[in-house]
């Protein structure tokens, strides 16, 4: 049976109703068809499901979607200010944040969440808070000097 749920995504208010078992992560894909947010392991281990809920971080992989009644998400889709790019996307793509891309939402949205919570003091910080976001490709050294440009 399916369950009422409220939220607000990136700004819209959504009544949805949803199987119990379903998780934050396929709520976005395949209700609300916000595709920016990935699934690479389905299972916590490599953050490309990354999302802000209530301004924190989380796998959206991991957290069932009834758990968020009345909260807010922002994804990918919802950083960009109209035609004009976060400064952390900016910063993405001045630097080469990235080689396939499929990691870069969740890179961007740990990202944001490592400046804002006062986690990019340093390279090894840097390096720490993210460290549950793997790119198969190996654009850390880029990644992290975006962030730190984004940081100044
Ligand atoms: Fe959620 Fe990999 S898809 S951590």
């Amino acid at each position: 049976e399916k369950i009422p749920l409220s939220l607000k995504v990136n700004g819209v208010k959504h009544k949805l109703s949803v199987e119990p078992r379903a998780t934050l992560l396929d709520l976005l894909r395949e209700q609300l068809h916000l595709t920016g947010t990935k699934k690479g392991c389905d299972y916590g281990q490599c953050g490309a499901c990354t999302v802000h809920v209530d301004g924190q971080r989380v796998n959206a992989c991991l957290s069932f979607a009834v758990m968020h009644d009345g909260q807010e998400i922002t994804t990918i889709e919802g950083l960009a200010d109209g035609d004009k790019l976060h400064p952390m996307q900016e910063a993405f793509v001045k630097h080469d944040g990235f080689q396939c891309g499929y990691c870069t939402p969740g890179q961007i949205m740990s990202a944001v969440a490592c400046v804002r919570e006062g986690h990019a003091g340093s390279e090894g910080e840097i390096r720490e808070y993210m460290s549950g976001n793997i790119c198969r490709c190996g654009a850390y050294a880029n990644i992290v000097a975006a962030i730190q440009d984004v940081k100044q």
